[in-house]
């Protein structure tokens, strides 16, 4: 029977207690982790968010009806007990901050029982993530998971510590509003007042923030929700947060160097790290070339080779193809030692690569009897030997090649050397490896619509020593945006934006927006900044990915109290789901749900 705590105040968390307590009354509330009944004597370790400490009851200390319920007590009741710390009368427990003491309890409550859970509560639970999700509110008591989000709320006090001592101001943007560039698909919510029109959920606050800056508020932040529909990956929620800034009277170097200091600000406070400042620096272009990824991870190297030169005079068609055709290219990764793989992990890897989009997996084993080349017929010896060197394989090494695009090649490539770095141990997870990738791309080719699309948003600021080459290359045009890559995950991006007329219209035409369609979209964008509009500058991170890297946890769920899961389902209320028909009427709503949906 559930008793009530009248009368009785918590006096700290279980495990704030110390050696230094030892002979203090104190009284603690928490779950039962565990009860063993020794008869006569039973202990109890008590769980909160702080830790565990151990409860011992004997008769002499609490009398008969004390013992009666401590006997009763199972997992998860949650339990009060007032009693004497005390240095532990058995032996102690080295695993645990608390493990040198206990508390000989005088008086004692159930506050609430509890049926037996479906899983026992414990740090680095093996539970089946499904069903951890689905009783996402045991799976937060566990003990990893309480100090991922305790160290979230002091990441973000960090931040908000540090962001306001710089002068900017915390101001919220809608939730409900129109589509925003960000180029994701949109969650929509219908309007009951206007049938028939929807908001959109922001993508990110990116208008809104412009909007501020052409008020004249110069420096903004916002902890900000963030809402994409598409699809999850371990590092991707429907629904997110952003630490989003902006800037105004400034240019990228300004942006990029407040962020350095708060990088290390908040990494020195949350976590001890020291970030030694400036952040390397590395153009968008090297990055491909090098890491096949413009979001590389620096903690180890195998970077791309590129041997189109040598590829172009053999007779392999794939190779020979690629060197021939503008765009295309033939590159290589080391496998260092990897050069006896069994075939069956060729195979694995080969597989791995075609869903990257690669035709096969050609390589060169750099044996030390010899080599041993998967495309050795239509090799001279010479040009084995080339490639041998270009790639600086030492004997015991395998090469690995991909020719194709060299967006694709890029992919595979960087993919695969990610694979493999993790597979042979390449990687040291003690690094923490910031960057910043700079000189992006204005705008990238979309085979699907057959147009530039811009590689930011629209409101990026190209450079100005490209900007002349806008019609007649416009690929080739560079934009004053950045990144920020930690250990091969975009932690944030930013760019300078556009705030003359002429550039912004021009940038319109480019991405094939006419005036009317840029105007429908972005109107209130373009009507404010009619009234003079300052230069100004921004960035946003992701908060989730920030905390998930900075505690070292395997994927953003972790450190968000209540994730959805990759179908972008909330599997513990059941979110998505229908609603009531009346519901649907007063939004004038027809729903038609397609056969096997
Ligand atoms: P961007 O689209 O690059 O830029 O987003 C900024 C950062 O937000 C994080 N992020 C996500 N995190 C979790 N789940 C997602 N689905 C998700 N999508 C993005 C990433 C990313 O780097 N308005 C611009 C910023 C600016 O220009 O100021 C923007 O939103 O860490």
């Amino acid at each position: 029977m559930a008793e009530s705590m009248k009368g009785l105040k918590r006096t700290c968390r279980c495990a704030e207690l110390t050696n230094e307590n030892i002979g203090q009354t104190v009284t603690v509330m928490g779950w039962v982790q565990k009860q063993r009944n020794k008869g006569g004597i039973v202990f109890v370790d008590l769980r909160d968010r702080s830790g565990i400490i151990q409860l011992i009851y004997e008769e002499a200390d609490c009398g008969s009806a004390n013992m009666e319920k401590a006997a009763a007590m199972r997992s998860e009741f949650v339990v009060a007990a007032t009693g004497t710390v005390t240095a532990r009368s058995g032996a102690v427990n080295k695993n645990i901050p608390t493990g040198d003491i206990e508390i000989r309890v005088t008086d004692t409550r159930i506050l609430s029982e509890s049926e037996t859970p479906p899983f026992a509560i414990e740090e680095n639970s093996k539970t089946r993530e499904e069903l951890r999700l689905k009783y996402r509110s045991l799976d937060l008591r566990r003990p990893d998971l309480q100090r991922r989000l305790i160290l979230r709320s002091q990441i973000t006090r960090y931040i908000r510590e540090f962001m306001t001592a710089e002068g900017f101001l915390e101001i919220e943007t809608p939730v409900l509003c129109k589509s925003t560039p960000e180029g994701a698909r949109d969650y929509l919510v219908p309007s009951r007042v206007r049938p028939g029109t929807f908001y959109a959920l922001p993508q990110s606050p990116q208008l809104f923030k412009q909007l501020l800056m052409a008020s004249g508020y110069d420096r903004y932040f916002q902890i900000a929700k963030c809402f994409r529909d598409e699809d999850l990956r371990a590092d991707r929620q429907p629904e997110f947060t952003q630490l989003d800034m902006e800037f105004s009277f400034v240019d990228e170097e300004d942006v990029m160097e407040t962020n350095e200091r708060l990088i290390q600000y908040v990494c020195k406070k949350a976590i001890g790290l020291d970030v030694q400042l400036p952040l390397p620096r590395i153009k968008w272009i090297d990055a491909m070339n090098n890491y096949g990824s413009d979001k590389p991870d620096t903690r180890f190297g195998m970077t791309l080779k590129d041997v189109t030169d040598i590829a172009a005079g053999c007779e392999f068609p794939p190779f020979r193809e690629a060197a021939d055709t503008k765009g295309c290219s033939v590159r290589a990764i080391v496998a260092p030692g990897e050069a006896g793989m069994a075939r069956k992990k060729i195979d694995k890897y080969t597989e791995m690569v075609k869903g990257y989009g690669a035709k096969g997996l050609p390589y060169i084993a750099v044996k030390e009897d010899g080599i041993k080349c998967s495309f050795a017929k239509f090799m001279k010896e010479e040009e084995i030997a080339a490639m041998v060197e270009r790639t600086g394989a030492q004997k015991g090494d395998m090469i690995f090649f991909a020719s194709d695009k060299t967006p694709l090649v890029w992919n595979v490539l960087g993919a695969l050397r990610l694979k493999l770095g993790d597979d042979l141990g390449l990687i040291d997870h003690d690094q923490f490896n910031f960057l910043w990738v700079v000189e992006f791309p204005l705008l990238e080719w979309s085979e699907d619509e057959n147009r530039f699309v811009a590689m930011h948003h629209p409101f990026t600021m190209p450079m100005e020593e490209d900007w002349p080459r806008i019609d007649e290359d416009p690929g080739s045009v560079r934009a004053k945006a950045y990144d920020i890559v930690l250990n091969g995950v975009e932690l944030g991006g930013g760019s300078v934006r556009i705030h003359q007329n002429d550039i912004q219209e021009k940038m319109f035409q480019v991405i094939g927006l006419t005036r009317e369609e840029a105007e429908e979209k972005f109107g209130f964008l373009l009507t404010a900044f009619k009234y003079g509009v300052p230069p100004h500058a921004g960035l946003a991170y992701g908060l989730d990915r920030m905390v998930m890297l900075l505690t070292k946890a395997d994927s953003i769920r972790d450190v968000i109290a209540f994730p959805k899961n990759k179908d972008a389902a909330d599997l513990m209320s059941g979110a998505p789901d229908v609603v009531d028909p009346r519901q649907l009427e007063e939004l004038y709503l027809n729903v038609e749900t397609p056969e096997g949906k």
